[in-house]
């Protein structure tokens, strides 16, 4: 396919979910939350009362998968809906994230997720979040950044957000999860997190928002 895609990988916390959803908007292209996928596997898991160990129903929940991403006003999440259930908030959650690394450890899940990954490349362009888009749903993507930020400044982004969200949390306990789930996403066999061999690595450690996506439209080479 000519579609054009920006592959966007890299680390919980490091800024891609706001930066994708500014590129696209910035650009007029469709988005892939693909970490959302791995989330809503795990949240329908628990809905299901399926085991995390339970590989095969596990698998048969990812190709199954009831899910519409319904645009929102500039600024606004992507709402996110399961089943035709509003799961915007839920899928979000500590648990669900570091559930939703459990899952996507199994080649199996992976596979059954792809190619409704790669239905997104649609025209005019897709820009793609998540930890695998450079390196194996999209290989051939003319452009492939990898972000990241320390572990501390992760942990320092997600213990605002969810200060501001009205939420209290240790942000030793973050910066533990946030290590854990790090852990687990680069050394996992399947797609493990890096990033490709052609990718612009940016690091948004002390960046301002708008400073990281001037250098993300420079990548891209639309600056
Ligand atoms: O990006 P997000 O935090 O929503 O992703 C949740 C989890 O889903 C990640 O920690 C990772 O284990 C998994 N994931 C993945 N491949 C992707 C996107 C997310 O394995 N492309």
């Amino acid at each position: 396919t000519e579609i054009p895609v920006i592959a966007v990988d890299g680390p919980g916390g490091s800024g891609k979910g706001t930066i994708t959803q500014m590129l696209a908007r910035k650009l007029g292209w469709h988005l892939l939350d693909s970490g959302a996928l791995y989330r809503l596997t795990a949240l329908a898991a628990e809905r299901n009362g399926v085991d995390l160990a339970d590989e095969a129903a596990l698998v048969g929940l990812a190709g199954q998968l009831d899910v519409t991403f319904m645009p929102t006003a500039p600024g606004e999440p992507v709402r996110v809906l399961l089943d035709g259930d509003d799961v915007t908030a839920e899928i979000r959650t500590e648990k669900c994230g570091d559930n939703a690394s459990r899952v996507a450890v199994i080649p199996a899940v992976r596979a059954a997720l792809l190619q409704r990954q790669r239905d997104f490349r649609k025209a005019p362009g897709l820009v793609a979040d998540g930890r695998d888009m450079g390196t194996v749903v999209f290989p051939d993507a003319p452009v492939k950044i990898f972000l990241t930020a320390s572990a501390e400044e992760r942990a320092r982004r997600r213990y605002n957000q969810l200060k501001d969200a009205g939420v209290s949390v240790n942000i030793d306990a973050l910066l533990e999860e946030i290590r854990a789930r790090d852990e687990r996403d680069m050394n996992r066999s399947a797609a493990p997190l890096k990033p490709a061999d052609d990718a612009q690595v940016i690091d948004s450690t002390g960046l301002s928002i708008e400073e990281v996506l001037g250098r993300c439209m420079a990548a891209a080479g639309q600056a």
